[in-house]
């Protein structure tokens, strides 16, 4: 059974989606602040059996619930049974296995002293057994509802094989597409980030989280991954106090306001203290500041690291630092489990600094209800993994995550009359890669491009082209997690010269080329990082050689983020950015290419025309050069710093107006809100969706403020010539922001700027001032 809840939130987003045969518009769920499902040791029947149960833990016992161990076959001690009768485990990470998961918790439950159940984490990024749009495509939807329903899903496919744990929401800002893990954010901006780390904890963790459809979530990774430099993988951060307020926390800081169980602390340094060991933000800013009540997981191992570090002199002072700075679990590495217990009897560690940290991890055990329900019912998991509404909605999601950059001399929808098409590259079949990263074994397979267009084509030809196989120089040190990654040896060069040249003649042979280029699901994500955002192999060649033959060519892009397409933009007629679609890839991009689905995707990075041009991001701040001065369009000699296309940004096949930007003030006194409204219209032929954004500058202060930043947004959907009045609240939460010269979150009495528009370039401009 699932939670009624679910049904109806199911319901609600599908007939909101115009599922039902009408498209309304979508509620404004997300958005406002409801009060956290958690803070389970606020309560008092809560507080109470967890006192209850300290008293009667002893040390090891304690130690054990900050222990989480593997419960895959490797990196961890074969010995885990005995240690979980022992009660010298609290959590598992890495199984899927519904009888391994019920085992261990059999052994947790029955055999152990106090009968304390387990956790299992797992991650579950985007889908379990369906596959969603990657995080960064979710993103691209501009459509926190509909990634709340991905989430929901993915949480009730994981519980029922007894995942009990999600290592997500990913909500790490990411400014740099070099890196890799930038797929599994929501991109560059912290209001859209906020905004879809909020959904994402509300789709894992519902109001409910007794309910057996629904897992913790654990925000990830604390804080400022994404600022890597170079965008190097694990490289360190440097970020002042400035960014990491006004950009780096804020969706940390939404997931936790939407009561997010966990978080995890990050890996790599963060301004020269490595993030697993920074009482300053794992300390101060989450449980002093934030009054966060959930609990901390180190990422994998880097307890352990902070010795690698060069932070840490051993192992013993590693768990002293990690544990001090507020971590309460150490994923997988044992440093705190087996060093604790001496630091607690030298006296650097107190018993009550030990129950403190155990506290959050027994009363979300109560709060979930795991001592009531410790198991997976198996009885259902088979219909909850066979369910036809999570693939339908993932094709809705699908759809709604691409993002059509270019569609000159309306190519695109695409006639059915054609007789052949040509469906070339070498992501266009390869279902791993059309379902992304983070795979989970046992996941649907992708359906393919060929498979989606030849449902909308039953008797077309269809000419199958690779057109050269691409694959990273370096594999993973993850190969073995992605499901589809090549392990065959390397084409030679003429090898890959002939595949291109067979592409290039099918090509000529076809009435138009559908294109599908990009990365390779092991391209991206972790350890996934490039010093070049170039089509890797011999894409480029092909694109420009099947573009000269002057049919119509339609590019669709799969992959984890932005690449270089800086020639085709001149180019190529159409261009679709697909993402890392999930399971229904191949449907949904055939329903937007034929026009059973319109594209309203935006953008949720600025897209770079070269790896050259990154760290790239909107809300910049001014320089000394005016931003209208047309040099500021070229800070390089050889040609524009802008971004090829902006934040934002996003087409449709019908067209939209933004007009009549009101604001219910000249003059708003600090502290208050208003309204602002603007009018959306489609002035096309056919029904679509526009994504109405809100922008604020303010145009003095304490401190420089970006030219512009996102502070509202809408998803619209809109019948031809419907037009609709779009409603922002502006107030103190939009128009505050942390002053590095005061050192304080301050809204200052000063000009603002506002607009709103489809993208990051909006036109439609007003001014209002704070006034005391
Ligand atoms: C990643 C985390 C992940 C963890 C557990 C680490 O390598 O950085 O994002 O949750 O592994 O799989």
């Amino acid at each position: 059974m699932h939670s009624p809840s679910f049904h109806k939130f199911t319901r609600r987003v599908l007939l909101t989606l115009g599922f039902a045969g009408c498209a309304l518009s979508l509620p404004r769920v997300l958005v406002a602040q409801e009060p956290s499902p958690l803070a389970p040791l606020q309560r008092p029947e809560i507080r109470k059996r967890v006192d209850e149960l300290l008293q009667k833990m002893t040390l090891d016992e304690k130690i054990g619930q900050l222990n989480q161990i593997s419960a895959a076959d490797f990196l961890n001690p074969p010995n885990r049974e005995e240690m979980i009768r022992n009660g010298e485990i609290g959590s598992f990470l890495w199984s899927v296995d519904p009888e391994r998961i019920n085992k261990f918790q059999h052994i947790a439950v029955e055999k152990s002293r106090l009968h304390i159940p387990l956790l299992f984490g797992y991650d579950v990024i985007h889908g379990f057994r369906t596959v969603f749009p990657a995080p960064l495509a979710m993103a691209a939807s501009w459509d926190p509802a509909v990634e709340e329903g991905a989430q929901s899903y993915a949480a009730r496919e994981a519980r029922a094989v007894g995942v009990n744990w999600t290592f997500a929401p990913m909500v790490d800002i990411a400014r740099d597409a070099r890196w890799g893990r930038i797929v599994e954010g929501a991109g560059e901006d912290p209001y859209l980030g906020a905004e879809m780390a909020r959904a994402q904890v509300r789709g894992f963790q519902g109001a409910d989280l007794t309910a057996p459809d629904k897992v913790l979530a654990c925000v990830k990774h604390y804080v400022a991954y994404g600022a890597a430099e170079g965008g190097r993988d694990y490289d360190s951060v440097y970020v002042p106090e400035t960014s990491l307020r006004n950009v780096y926390l804020p969706p940390f800081h939404a997931a936790v306001n939407a009561g997010v169980a966990s978080l995890m602390s990050a890996y790599m340094d963060l301004n020269e203290v490595p993030a697993s060991g920074d009482r300053y933000t794992l300390h101060d800013i989450l449980r002093g500041e934030w009054q966060f009540g959930g609990f901390v997981v180190t990422d994998a191992l880097a307890a352990k690291d902070l010795v690698t570090h060069g932070y840490a002199r051993d192992a013993k002072d590693a768990a002293y630092r990690a544990f001090h700075a507020g971590v309460n679990v150490d994923m997988a590495s044992q440093t705190l489990s087996k060093n604790l217990k001496a630091l607690v009897s030298e006296g650097k560690i107190s018993i009550e600094e030990i129950d403190e940290a155990v506290r959050p991890i027994l009363a979300i055990k109560f709060q979930m209800g795991l001592f009531e329900h410790p198991y997976a019912d198996l009885s259902k998991k088979d219909q909850i993994l066979s369910d036809p509404a999570a693939r339908q909605y993932a094709r809705i999601a699908a759809q709604r995550s691409m993002v059509l950059l270019k569609n000159a001399g309306h190519l695109l929808p695409l006639k059915r009359d054609v007789t052949s098409v040509a469906i070339i590259g070498p992501l266009a079949n390869t279902p791993a890669d059309l379902n992304g990263g983070w795979g989970v074994p046992g996941q649907a397979p992708a359906v393919t491009v060929e498979e989606g267009v030849r449902k909308k084509l039953p008797k077309a030809k269809l000419l199958l082209e690779r057109g050269g196989e691409i694959r990273r120089t370096i594999p993973s040190q993850f190969e073995d997690f992605f499901p589809g990654a090549v392990k065959t040896p390397p084409l030679s060069e003429a090898e890959n010269e002939r595949e291109v040249q067979r592409a290039v003649e099918a090509a000529r042979k076809a009435d138009l080329s559908i294109l599908v280029l990009g990365e390779l699901a092991n391209m991206s994500s972790e350890y996934g990082s490039r010093s070049t955002l170039d089509l890797p192999g011999k894409q480029e060649e092909l694109l420009e050689k099947i573009t000269a033959l002057g049919k119509p060519v339609v590019l669709v892009l799969v992959g984890g983020r932005p690449l270089n397409i800086t020639w085709a933009s001149e180019h190529v007629p159409a261009i679709l950015e697909a993402w890392q679609p999930g399971t229904e890839a191949g449907n949904a991009i055939a329903d937007i290419l034929f026009g059973d689905a319109n594209p309203g995707g935006k953008l949720p990075v600025s897209w770079p025309r070269s790896a050259g041009h990154e760290p790239l991001y909107y809300s910049h701040t001014l320089t000394h050069y005016p931003e209208s001065d047309p040099e500021y369009r070229s800070r390089y000699w050889e040609g524009p710093s802008s971004p090829l296309f902006p934040f934002g940004f996003g087409l449709s096949y019908t067209a939209f107006s933004i007009s009549n930007l009101r604001l219910e003030k000249s003059e708003l006194k600090a502290g208050d809100q208003m309204t602002v409204s603007a009018d959306a219209e489609n002035n096309g032929t056919l029904a679509g969706d526009e994504v109405v954004q809100l922008y604020v500058h303010q145009q003095a202060g304490s401190a420089s403020r970006p030219v512009r930043e996102l502070k509202g947004f809408e998803r619209v959907a809109l019948q031809p010539g419907q037009k609709k009045t779009i409603h922002f609240s502006l107030g103190k939460r939009e128009l505050s922001y942390w002053s590095s010269s005061e050192r304080a979150w301050v809204e200052e009495t000063e000009q603002f700027d506002v607009w709103v528009g489809n993208d990051s370039t909006a036109k439609e401009h007003a001014t209002f001032r704070v006034v005391p």
